[in-house]
């Protein structure tokens, strides 16, 4: 059962994630806090629990030099701790037999619907615009558990689109099978985010049929 501390406590958490655009540039984030972000991050759902996600971690600051010009010179990139580019994997369909020869071996699946699940898994992403648009689906997931890991471990983020793709794939040696869909910067904020507004609810909701 939720209890109203737990609602308070994600709440303020939503309510104050905002997308930070400058950061305390000496800020070293440790490698525990590294790997309790990811780790909270992955634990997002995904379709058929693919985890379509990869994360390509960008923390020395050769490195975050070389992402600059890839992120249009978007300076939150130098100045966060690390920057996590958000990887879909364009074969989600190879993770299949891991997960669920793993859950048949531990006694939770039975091979019948194993080989149903993986059947229907590669008769999908046979068609490989499905395969780049659940990709970018299920990462979009998981960044979002990202940004709000990292805001309630005390850190703030900006999720950031305009970067050039083809420039990552080349700076940073992605392979072939995944694609970049999302940078996130995550670091201790040395200016609050710009205050943003939403739509209200009479323009975003439709009730039962348009
Ligand atoms: C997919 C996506 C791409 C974005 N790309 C950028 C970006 O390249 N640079 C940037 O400064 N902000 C970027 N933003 C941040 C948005 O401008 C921001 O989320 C929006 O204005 C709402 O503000 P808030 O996040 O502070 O609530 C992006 C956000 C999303 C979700």
């Amino acid at each position: 059962m939720v209890t109203s501390t737990q609602y308070d406590v994600l709440k303020e958490i939503m309510l104050t994630r905002g997308s930070v655009k400058s950061y305390d540039a000496t800020h070293v984030m440790p490698e525990e806090e590294i790997n309790e972000l990811l780790t909270l991050a992955s634990s997002a759902p995904s379709s058929w629990n693919l985890q379509h996600w990869r994360y390509l971690v960008i923390s020395k600051p050769e490195q975050k030099q070389k992402m600059l010009p890839v992120a249009y010179g978007q300076k939150q990139v130098v100045e966060a701790s690390i920057v996590v580019a958000i990887l879909g994997d364009l074969e989600a369909y190879r993770t299949a037999h891991q997960i669920y020869g793993d859950a048949v071996e531990q006694g939770i699946m039975t091979r019948e619907l194993r080989d149903n699940l993986v059947s229907q898994i590669e008769g999908a992403y046979a068609d490989k615009l499905r395969a780049q648009m659940d990709s970018t689906l299920n990462c979009g997931l998981t960044a979002m558990q990202l940004m709000l890991t990292a805001k309630s471990m005390g850190y703030d983020s900006c999720p950031m689109g305009g970067f050039n793709p083809q420039k990552l794939i080349q700076e940073f040696n992605v392979p072939e099978r995944y694609f970049p869909v999302l940078l996130v910067s995550i670091g201790k904020a040395a200016q609050p985010a710009r205050p943003s507004s939403r739509l209200s609810l009479n323009e975003l909701v439709i009730r039962e049929s348009f």
